[in-house]
């Protein structure tokens, strides 16, 4: 598939940098497909995250991605899935590579800027999570 899903999450919001992040999507040549600002309930972060729910750090991934606003989106461009978690960097800022999203814009491996869909299975789960038929055109 060539779309891929994302959230800019509540640290990169605070942090005034969603402005300069959704300017980098399309500079790195990523349509926007679908986007909009809005707030994950504690109950829905878990659902969007059950993937992890035996992981230690569950708790503290849910609070956090509940604790403000965040920008999703649906991107597309060729090998989208890839390519955008090329750009985004490795979960760890510290471990990310110079010029990476999370190299510039991550607080710590908890707060770390953006999330990429890991495959096109869950690009569209994901991406269906937060966008009707109608908002994804
Ligand atoms: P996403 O794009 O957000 O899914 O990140 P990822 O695919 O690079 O990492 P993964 O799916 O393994 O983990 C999901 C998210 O959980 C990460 O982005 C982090 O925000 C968080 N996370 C992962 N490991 C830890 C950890 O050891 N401690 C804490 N606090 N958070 C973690
Ligand atoms: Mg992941």
């Amino acid at each position: 598939s060539n779309r891929t899903f994302t959230m800019i999450k509540p640290d990169a919001v605070k942090n005034g940098h969603a402005g300069a992040i959704i300017d980098r999507f399309i500079k790195e040549g990523f349509r926007i497909v679908s986007l909009k600002l809005t707030k994950l309930s504690a109950e829905k972060a878990g659902e969007f995250y059950a993937v992890h729910k035996e992981r230690p750090f569950y708790g503290e991934l849910v609070d956090f991605m509940s604790s403000g606003p965040i920008y999703a989106a649906i991107l597309e461009k060729e090998n989208a899935v890839a390519g955008f978690r090329e750009l985004i960097g490795a979960t760890n800022p510290a471990q990310a590579a110079e010029g990476t999203i999370r190299k510039l814009y991550a607080t710590s491996l908890g707060e770390n800027a953006v999330h990429g869909s890991d495959s096109d299975e869950n690009a569209k789960i994901e991406g269906d999570f937060f966008f009707s038929g109608l908002e994804q055109f």
